[in-house]
C-alpha cells in the first residue's frame, strides 16, 4: 500500500541579536559555539533549507542532513546538495520534501518563508551586534512558547505561529 507523506512541516532555526542583526559581511557576528551545538543537535537528521550565501559562508554540505539551497543563480547543484530555483518549488512532488524540514536562513530566505513557517527556534543573544542581515518582524504572527535553554549569552526560544496567521 502507498502511504501518504507527512505535510510539509517548515521550522525556522536563527540567531538574532537584540537589534535584529542576523549577519554581517556573509558571516556570523558572533561565535556562540554552544549554539552551534544546539543548531547540530536540533537539525541533524532533517533537511536544511538555505540561500544561496548562507551556503556560501558554510562552504560545505551539512553533513548528515539533506541540504537544500535555494538560488536562482546557480544552475548546478553543488556536490552533496540539492537545487531549487524558487521557493514554491520546494513544494514540487519531484522535490520529494515532506515532514519535517529545517529554514537555515539567511535574512532572504527567512524573509521569503517566514509565511509558511510553522515554528520558529531562536536564539536570542542579549546584546546588540552590528551588522547588514536582520531577521524581519515575525513576533506578531508567532507565540512564544517556552523558553527551551539559557546560556550566559543567549536563550533560546521556541515560538509556535498563532491562530490569526
Ligand atoms: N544568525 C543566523 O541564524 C543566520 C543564519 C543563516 C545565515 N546568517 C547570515 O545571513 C547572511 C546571509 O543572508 P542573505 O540574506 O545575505 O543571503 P541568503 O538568504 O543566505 O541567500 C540569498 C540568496 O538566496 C537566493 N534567494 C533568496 N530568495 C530567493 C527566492 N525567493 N527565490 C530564489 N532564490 C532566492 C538568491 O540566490 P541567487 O543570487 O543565487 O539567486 C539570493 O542571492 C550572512 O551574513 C549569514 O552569515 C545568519
Amino acid at each position: 500500500m502507498t502511504q501518504t507523506p507527512d505535510p510539509l512541516r517548515l521550522i525556522a532555526v536563527a540567531a538574532m541579536a537584540s537589534n535584529r542583526v542576523i549577519g554581517k559581511n556573509g558571516k556570523l557576528p558572533w561565535k556562540l559555539p554552544e549554539d552551534l551545538g544546539f543548531f547540530k543537535r536540533l537539525t541533524t537528521g532533517y533537511p536544511v533549507i538555505m540561500g544561496r550565501k548562507t551556503f556560501e559562508s558554510i562552504g560545505r554540505p551539512l553533513p548528515k542532513r539533506r541540504n537544500i539551497i535555494i538560488s536562482t543563480t546557480l544552475k548546478t547543484a553543488p556536490s552533496g546538495t540539492d537545487l531549487v530555483a524558487s521557493i514554491d518549488a520546494l513544494r514540487l512532488p519531484s522535490i520529494n520534501l515532506s515532514g519535517k524540514a529545517f529554514v537555515i536562513g539567511g535574512a532572504q530566505i527567512y524573509a521569503a518563508l517566514m509565511p509558511q513557517i510553522d515554528e520558529i527556534y531562536l536564539s536570542y543573544i542579549f546584546e546588540d551586534h552590528q551588522g547588514d542581515a536582520t531577521l524581519p518582524e515575525f513576533e506578531t504572527s508567532f507565540d512564544l512558547k517556552e523558553v527551551i535553554k539559557k546560556y550566559d549569552d543567549f536563550e533560546v526560544r521556541h515560538y509556535l505561529r498563532n491562530a490569526l496567521k
